[in-house]
């Protein structure tokens, strides 16, 4: 009895040791594939002759037997596995025919690109950093104080509106009683990085801050729940208005071309006074690319500036605006759909 499980565990190891020699020293795909017909075809490999030797050992041989079976298979797949990787580049070379030549000239590829809303954000800090202002940061996720109240937005505004905003739910508390009081939602407007700084660094401020910002918007040809903001604010002892349309304008031509026609209208946000919105001329139709103003007296007080000494202008501009006024994009759901074709044209 003994003596038939020895036999059987000298085959298997004798049969392991071979075929491990045999797939190490296989030259071609040819020899490849004979081996393994050989040792582990499905039919008639030796293998598959031991595994019902298996079936024939007395029962109290089998668990010795099967364990040594398995280590044998193990053994013989990695030697397969390894000698498969050694042949893979010569066979595909051969079976198709084709041989490397290294002399003849590369086929292009194509190299992904920035997409152009990161185009437009990079395009627009360098044209701001002309003019001297700093790029800085703000969080996504604000609270009520730098969207709203800070900014002098008070609690009654109807800017605050649960449905006009995202507002993070807080357990055991309606998205009405969450909007009215010390809460947390997506920003609606990158004017709270204006705080931010502020509230931060005494004057003077001299900086812009690109991101998104989300409203809660049905998306259409000029609308989606997010899109890019950039948030600009001078702050020093003697900014004026005229300075803030001179800035408006340069950077409108620097961005759109000498020839493009901008006006200003009148306009009100509760942080800035007096305040305007700007537009640009685009096929025959004016489209507002954002407001701006000098910064309203509340304002500064709220970030413990003295409105008696400094005084100073901000603005926001849409940024999906100017990008679709510069490159002739109809539709602002084309930024958002990712479609390579679309997006290749960048
Ligand atoms: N935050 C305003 C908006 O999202 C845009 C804006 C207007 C920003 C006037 C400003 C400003 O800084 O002074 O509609």
């Amino acid at each position: 009895m003994a003596m038939e499980l020895e036999e059987f565990l000298s085959t298997l190891e004798k049969l392991a040791d071979q075929a491990e020699q045999t797939f190490a020293a296989a030259a071609d795909a040819d020899h490849f594939e004979a081996a393994r017909v050989q040792y582990v075809g499905a039919r008639s490999g030796q293998m598959k002759t031991l595994q019902k030797q298996l079936g024939a050992l007395p029962k109290e041989a089998k668990p010795v037997g099967g364990k040594k079976l398995n280590e044998a298979k193990s053994r013989i797949q990695a030697a397969m596995e390894t000698a498969g990787d050694r042949l893979k580049p010569s066979t595909a070379g051969k079976q198709s025919g084709i041989v490397l030549d290294p002399t003849l000239p590369g086929t292009r590829r194509h190299l992904g690109r920035t997409h152009p809303i990161t185009q437009t954000i990079e395009h627009l800090k360098e044209i701001m950093g002309r003019l001297g202002f700093a790029v800085v940061e703000g969080p996504e996720v604000e609270d009520t104080w730098h969207n709203f109240v800070a900014l002098n937005i008070p609690e009654d505004h109807p800017a605050r509106d649960p449905l006009d905003n995202f507002y993070l739910s807080v357990a055991g508390q309606s998205a009405v009683d969450v909007s009215a009081h010390e809460a947390q939602l997506l920003r609606s407007q990158t004017s709270t990085v204006q705080i931010r700084i502020m509230e931060n660094k005494a004057p003077p401020v001299r900086i812009i801050s690109l991101g998104r910002v989300y409203r809660p918007d049905p998306p259409d040809r000029t609308h989606f729940p997010v899109f890019h903001q950039m948030e600009g604010l001078w702050i020093d002892t003697d900014v004026n208005m005229a300075q803030l349309k001179s800035v408006l304008t340069l950077f409108a031509t620097s961005y759109l071309g000498e020839d493009v026609s901008i006006r200003f209208r009148p306009s009100f946000f509760p942080f800035t006074e007096p305040s305007v919105e700007a537009d640009f001329l685009w096929n025959g139709e004016w489209v507002e690319f954002g407001g701006a103003g000098m910064v309203d007296p509340h304002v500064l007080t709220a970030v413990g500036y003295d409105p008696e000494t400094v005084s100073g202008f901000a603005f926001g501009l849409g940024v999906e605006r100017l990008c679709m006024g510069r490159h002739g994009v109809g539709d602002i759901r084309d930024l958002w759909r990712n479609d390579l074709r679309f997006l290749h044209q960048f």
